[in-house]
């Protein structure tokens, strides 16, 4: 995979993975999981964030200690299943912004339509990580990040759970700067735009709807 495409391959995200996968896991072993794997993602990436020094006192004597450099990073959820991701990663970066990208598909277009669009201030001075569990055709993705763009965010990156290799081209193409994070890169999509093996819907299986 190119570096545009970071897999987590790390043995805590796969075995949580496994887990969310089966059809027999609950609701709420389901979001708990979600939560979890979301705080391992959140690691890898912010990964290179632009770091300063400040003084400070330890009980031992004064130093200059690394510290986080810049305005406050922006969460943008891609509802509604990206505010799975959200949680974990709020919890985890605690003073970042939050957003929200709600997006629905036109049953005769096809195309992603802008319901909801509330996002923190200056998004260009920010580093902004959107958010949404699966990446499948990318077409609520790639939305998603033009909306971003266009409220003026140049440095934008985006965290998933699970993605196709189809939404990975197409996200590509069309944002080839946004580098992507996921815990892993599936076979295909299906004939409705599904990830297989996959894990279903993302959305029902967190919030217990069907
Ligand atoms: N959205 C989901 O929740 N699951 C998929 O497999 C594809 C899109």
């Amino acid at each position: 995979m190119s570096d545009h495409v970071t897999i987590v391959d790390h043995p805590l995200v796969q075995h949580k993975l496994t887990i969310m996968r089966d059809q027999k896991t609950p609701t709420a072993v389901f979001r708990q999981l979600l939560r979890e794997i979301s705080q391992l993602l959140a690691y890898e990436v912010t990964r290179g964030l632009p770091m300063t020094t400040k003084t400070i006192e330890t009980p031992m004597q004064q130093m200059q200690a690394p510290t986080l450099a810049g305005k406050k990073l922006a969460l943008i959820s891609v509802l509604r299943a990206g505010n799975g991701l959200l949680d974990g990663v709020l919890e985890l970066i605690p003073s970042a912004r939050v957003g929200f990208v709600g997006l629905y598909r036109d049953e005769e277009t096809l195309q992603p339509v802008q319901y909801y669009f509330k996002v923190p201030e200056a998004l260009e001075d920010r580093l902004v990580i959107a958010v949404d569990p699966m990446l499948a055709t990318g077409n609520s993705s790639v939305a998603a990040i033009d909306l971003l763009k266009r409220a003026g965010a140049t440095n934008i990156r985006f965290l998933c759970l699970l993605a196709a290799p189809e939404g990975i081209k197409r996200m590509k193409e069309a944002h080839p700067d946004v580098p992507i994070v996921t815990a892993a890169v599936d076979a295909q999509l299906n004939d409705v735009g599904y990830i297989v093996p996959g894990l279903g819907d993302a959305g029902d299986r967190m919030f217990g709807t069907k």
